[in-house]
C-alpha cells in the first residue's frame, strides 16, 4: 500500500475525487490531507470520506519547514499530491520529498505558468491571447513555480465563444480524469525505483506521455468500479476493497487518534479540528495596549476640555464675557490636543516604544 497526502487551500474537488477513488482500492491509500488553512472547505469533504485532515497554519510551512516533513513522516507518506494548494513550499520540504511531490496545473506548462498564475487568472490569460488550446499538466514540484519534470498532460480545444468560466469547467472534469492517471505513474515510478534504480533512470517520460494520451474513460460519478481500476491499474478486489473502507471509516476519525498510526506530537484541537501548533511561542500582541494608551491619551485632555466647556456656560450667564471667551478657547485647544496626542500615540510613539520595549 503506498500512502499518499493531498496538500490543498480551497474547493478540494480534486481532493475529493482522489480520495473517493483511490481508497475504495487497495493498492493506494489517501492517508492524510493537510490544508494551510482552517475553514478550507476540503476538511469537510474529506471528513464525509473518513480521511483524516490536519491544518498546518502558514506561519509553519515558512518558518519551520522541517516540521513539516515531521508529520509527513510520521503517516509514512510516499507521495505528496498538491491539489490547489496555494501557499509556498519551503526548499527543504521540496528537497525531502524530491520526486515524490507532483502537482496539477490547469494549463499546458510551460505556457502559462509561473507566479500569479492560478486558477481563474490562467484561464482569463487564455482567453484574451485567443488561444486554439489549453488543458491540464501533472509536474513534479521543483524549487521553480510550475518548473519541474513534466509527467502527464492532456489537452484540450477551445471552441467558439469560449469564455474564462467554461473553460475552467472543462479543465476541471480534464483533472479529474488525468490527475489518478498521473498519481498511478508517479508511483509506478517509485515502484521502480525501489526494485530497480538503473530502470528507473532509463523511464522515459515519452512513454508516460503516451500513456496519457491513450483515450480514458471519463467517469464523472468517480465511483470506483473494475473498469476504472484495470484503467489506473488498481487490481479491484472488491471484498478487499470494502474490507479497506469498513476499516478506515471506523479508524479515521481525526480526533479519535486510532486514525493516526503514529500520532504526530504537539496536537491540538482548534475549532474542533487537528491542527499542529508551532514550535515557537506566539509573539505578544499590543493590541490591549494600542487601545490602552490611546484612549488615555484622548481622554485626559478630552476631559480638561469637558471641564472648560462647563466654565464657558457659567462665566457667560454670569455675565463674564471675557471669562467665557477664555473658557471657550481652552477648550479648543484641549480638544486639539487630545486629537493630536491620540494620533501621536497610535502612529507615533507606541510603535516606538514598543521597539524600545517599553510596552
Ligand atoms: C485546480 O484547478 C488545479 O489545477 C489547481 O487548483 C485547482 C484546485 O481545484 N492547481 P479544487 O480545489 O480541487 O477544486
Amino acid at each position: 500500500m503506498y500512502n499518499i497526502a493531498i496538500l490543498a487551500s480551497g474547493n478540494g474537488s480534486n481532493a475529493e475525487n482522489i480520495a473517493r477513488l483511490f481508497n475504495q482500492g487497495n493498492k493506494i491509500k489517501i492517508s492524510l490531507v493537510i490544508s494551510n488553512r482552517e475553514k478550507a472547505k476540503v476538511h469537510q469533504r474529506m471528513e464525509s470520506l473518513g480521511v483524516p485532515t490536519i491544518t498546518i497554519p502558514n506561519v509553519m510551512w515558512d518558518n519551520e519547514p522541517m516540521q513539516v516533513v515531521e508529520t509527513l513522516k510520521k503517516y509514512n507518506i510516499d507521495l505528496v499530491v498538491l491539489a490547489g494548494f496555494m501557499h509556498k513550499i519551503e526548499p527543504e520540504i521540496i528537497h525531502a520529498y524530491e520526486g515524490r511531490m507532483i502537482n496539477i496545473h490547469p494549463s499546458l506548462l510551460p505556457a502559462y505558468g509561473g507566479k500569479g498564475m492560478w486558477g481563474h487568472h490562467v484561464h482569463e490569460a487564455v482567453i484574451a491571447n485567443k488561444e486554439k488550446k489549453s488543458g491540464v499538466t501533472v509536474h513534479y514540484v521543483s524549487e521553480e513555480i510550475d518548473g519541474g519534470e513534466i509527467l502527464m498532460q492532456q489537452s484540450i480545444d477551445l471552441e467558439e465563444g469560449e469564455t474564462a468560466e467554461t473553460l475552467e469547467e472543462k479543465i476541471h472534469k480534464i483533472e479529474y480524469d488525468l490527475y489518478p492517471r498521473a498519481i498511478v505513474a508517479a508511483v509506478d515510478r517509485l515502484k521502480n525505483a525501489g526494485s530497480n534504480s538503473s530502470e528507473q533512470a532509463s523511464m522515459s517520460q515519452d512513454s508516460e506521455r503516451q500513456k496519457a494520451e491513450a483515450p480514458s474513460k471519463t467517469n464523472n460519478s468517480v465511483d470506483v468500479d473494475e473498469a476504472w481500476a484495470n484503467d489506473l491499474k488498481i487490481k479491484f478486489d472488491r471484498e478487499k476493497a470494502e474490507e479497506i473502507q469498513r476499516q478506515q471509516c471506523q479508524s479515521s476519525q481525526p480526533d479519535s487518534g486510532q486514525s493516526m498510526p503514529n500520532p504526530i506530537p504537539r496536537m491540538n484541537n482548534y475549532g474542533g479540528r487537528a491542527s499542529i501548533q508551532p514550535n515557537e511561542p506566539m509573539p505578544p500582541t499590543y493590541l490591549v495596549w494600542a487601545v490602552l494608551a490611546t484612549v488615555l491619551c484622548c481622554f485626559i485632555p478630552g476631559i480638561v476640555a469637558i471641564v472648560y466647556s462647563t466654565q464657558v456656560s457659567s462665566r457667560y450667564y454670569a455675565g463674564d464675557m471675557e471669562g467665557a471667551k477664555r473658557a471657550s478657547k481652552r477648550v479648543e485647544i484641549w480638544v486639539i490636543v487630545s486629537f493630536v496626542l491620540g494620533v501621536l500615540s497610535a502612529t507615533v510613539i507606541q510603535p516606538i516604544m514598543m521597539l524600545k520595549g517599553l510596552i
